[in-house]
């Protein structure tokens, strides 16, 4: 299959790739576009076909379902049975990195549910996104544009790297913002569930939400079983081909002595600043300043990739803090490990 990529400018040629897309979503057609979080993989939403093609372009297993993405909070009417917690959330975070499970309604495909009898529902923040949405006229179901397990897509030269030939068209929207998931949660009454951590983190959610909770799988790999709230958290994510170890160092001198002790074959590290100008030898890569987690989010993915693309068989790299505005990171460090933790002497 011919893939096109369209670069966006920000100016009025922008319309026609809009239009271009818009019309392939719509005839069951799938194209990569961005977010403010990572690109996502758009079909169709309410299309069967359009969601087991998306299944095929990223050999996903059919069990994990998909996001639903809207241009507008009050689109998810039209699919899903929403609440005054849903309206809540909007308001305070919508357009923006939130995804809402709700029940769905029957014109949702089961394929598009991985079975079940909810629906994860988003309104992202990113221009780009919400216009191609407008233009496609369906909401549009979207996982992440990589290869199942790979690390997500930031950038459209990642799309083009796991996808080209396999899907109708890449929109090239430049780098993500945010460069980590959205965040996932299930609704209760008042009371919230994170499924995934993101940006918006629990503090955020407590400032609308009576309660808020933190599935144990988010933090302990050992409790991810077959029924796992979110069946995305039952498998491998977001790993390079490389081994990862996380380092956990109680500061930077142990964290450069781990590794300097460690280090072997073509090895690479991810570390902030500070610490990467202590090392060389390997392939160093920055996360940026110390305690910049915006940052290190941002920059998490594309390490990995770069580290994957450079050859590197084994890379080190710092554990996040599980917690705070940490949490989305721990959560995908872990799982990007294997859950290999090292702790230094
Ligand atoms: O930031 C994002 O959310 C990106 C961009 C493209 O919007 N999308 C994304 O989609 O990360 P994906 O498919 O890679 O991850 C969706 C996650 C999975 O962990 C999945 O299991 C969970 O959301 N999920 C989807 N529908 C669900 C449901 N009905 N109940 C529980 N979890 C659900
Ligand atoms: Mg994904």
């Amino acid at each position: 299959m011919n893939t096109v990529i369209s670069r966006l400018s920000g100016g009025a040629e922008d319309i026609g790739i809009f239009e271009a897309a818009g019309e392939i979503i719509r005839s069951g057609g799938l194209v990569a576009f961005p977010t403010e979080t990572v690109y996502g993989l758009g079909g169709n939403g309410l299309d069967k076909n359009a969601a087991e093609k998306i299944y095929a372009a990223k050999g996903r297993p059919s069990d994990n379902p998909l996001i639903v993405h809207i241009s507008e909070p009050c689109e998810a009417e039209k699919f899903a049975y929403t609440s005054e917690m849903y309206y809540k959330l909007a308001e305070a975070y919508m357009p923006g990195p939130l995804t809402v499970i709700l029940p769905k309604r029957d014109n949702v495909p089961c394929s598009v549910t991985g079975g079940l009898n909810t629906v994860a529902v988003r309104c992202p923040g990113h221009a780009a996104a919400r216009e191609l949405i407008k233009r496609a006229g369906v909401p549009i179901a979207a996982p992440s544009a990589n290869v199942s397990g790979a690390p997500s897509p930031t950038s459209a030269e990642h799309v083009v790297a796991d996808l080209l030939g396999k899907i109708d068209m890449i929109i090239d929207g430049g780098v993500c913002d945010i460069g980590l998931e959205s965040t996932v949660i299930a609704l209760d009454g008042g009371k919230c569930i994170i499924l995934r951590p993101g940006y918006v983190n629990e503090e955020m959610l407590l400032s609308v939400c009576d309660e808020v909770q933190v599935n144990r799988a988010v933090v302990d790999l050992s409790c991810v079983s077959e029924k796992a709230a979110s069946p995305g958290m039952k498998y491998k994510h977001y790993s390079p081909k490389a081994d990862v170890i996380l380092v956990d160092a109680p500061d930077r001198e142990a964290f450069i002595k781990y590794v300097v002790r460690n280090k072997r074959g073509k090895w690479a590290v991810i570390c902030s600043d500070t610490e990467a100008e202590a090392l060389d030898g390997g392939i160093i890569l920055t996360t940026g300043e110390k305690y910049d987690t915006i940052e290190a989010s941002k920059n998490f993915y594309s390490n990995l990739r770069e580290a994957d693309r450079m050859g590197a068989e084994l890379i080190f790299s710092e554990l996040p803090q599980p917690k705070g505005d940490e949490l989305a990171l721990f959560n995908r460090a872990i799982r990007a490990s294997g859950g290999k933790i090292e702790k230094t002497l």
